[in-house]
């Protein structure tokens, strides 16, 4: 099958089921994170398998901080309460829970705005190797979806799981065996007449 099929073929399942993925099933999906793109010939990734036993303790601590930012905004706490067990159910009940994170490995270290640029370059190669993951889960016939939480939460969840302080969370990928009964969203069509200008 050709690479653009197997693009086009990947969707955010997120109905997933269990068992688990094998060390050796995700250890594949990493080794293929690891031949992204990225700047300096860097590879500013890190990835951790989390195991059930430090879920609960992780949707606490992120929770905890998610619940600060609802109360700051203002949000309702019936509303607060069911985003926040959703987030627990989808952190607790991955087959298999992949924090991606990236480190400051490689970049240059300006004193100036070129940092930010630099921290830019690496969060744009750490979606590419995201990519990669979900691209071969995909063919794998397991079902992946991204999940954004960590951003938002970087040391709760650096002190749920004792990571170096180096290393910034920036999202999960849920990943699992794929239930039947999911059915991705629907995707808009390619608009390229709005995507593409020449000039
Ligand atoms: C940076 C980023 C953050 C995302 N965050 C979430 C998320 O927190 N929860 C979720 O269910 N999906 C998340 N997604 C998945 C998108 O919702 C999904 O890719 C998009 O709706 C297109 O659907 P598709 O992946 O099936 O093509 C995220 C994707 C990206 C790239």
């Amino acid at each position: 099958m050709s690479i653009d099929d197997a693009i086009r073929r990947r969707r955010s399942i997120r109905g997933l089921q269990g068992p688990p993925l094998e060390p050796a099933e995700v250890e594949r999906l990493v080794a293929l994170a690891l031949t992204a793109p990225a700047p300096h010939h860097t590879q500013p990734w890190r990835f951790v398998d989390i195991s059930p036993d430090r879920r609960d303790t992780l949707a606490t601590a992120m929770g905890a901080t998610w619940r600060a930012d609802m109360e700051r905004d203002g949000v309702p706490r019936a509303q607060q309460e069911r985003a926040l067990a959703r987030s627990r159910r989808q952190v607790e009940e991955a087959p298999t829970l992949l924090l991606g994170c990236l480190v400051p490995d490689g970049l240059r270290r300006y004193e100036d705005d070129r940092w930010r640029a630099e921290w830019g370059l690496a969060q744009q190669s750490f979606g590419a190797a995201m990519q990669n993951i979900l691209l071969s889960a995909s063919e794998a016939g397991l079902g992946a979806f991204w999940i954004s939480a960590p951003l938002y939460a970087g040391d709760a969840v650096r002190s749920a799981l004792g990571l170096d302080a180096e290393w910034a969370p920036q999202a999960f990928i849920a990943l699992g065996r794929r239930d039947a009964a999911y059915q991705p969203f629907d995707r808009p069509e390619p608009d390229l007449g709005r995507h593409v200008v020449r000039r």
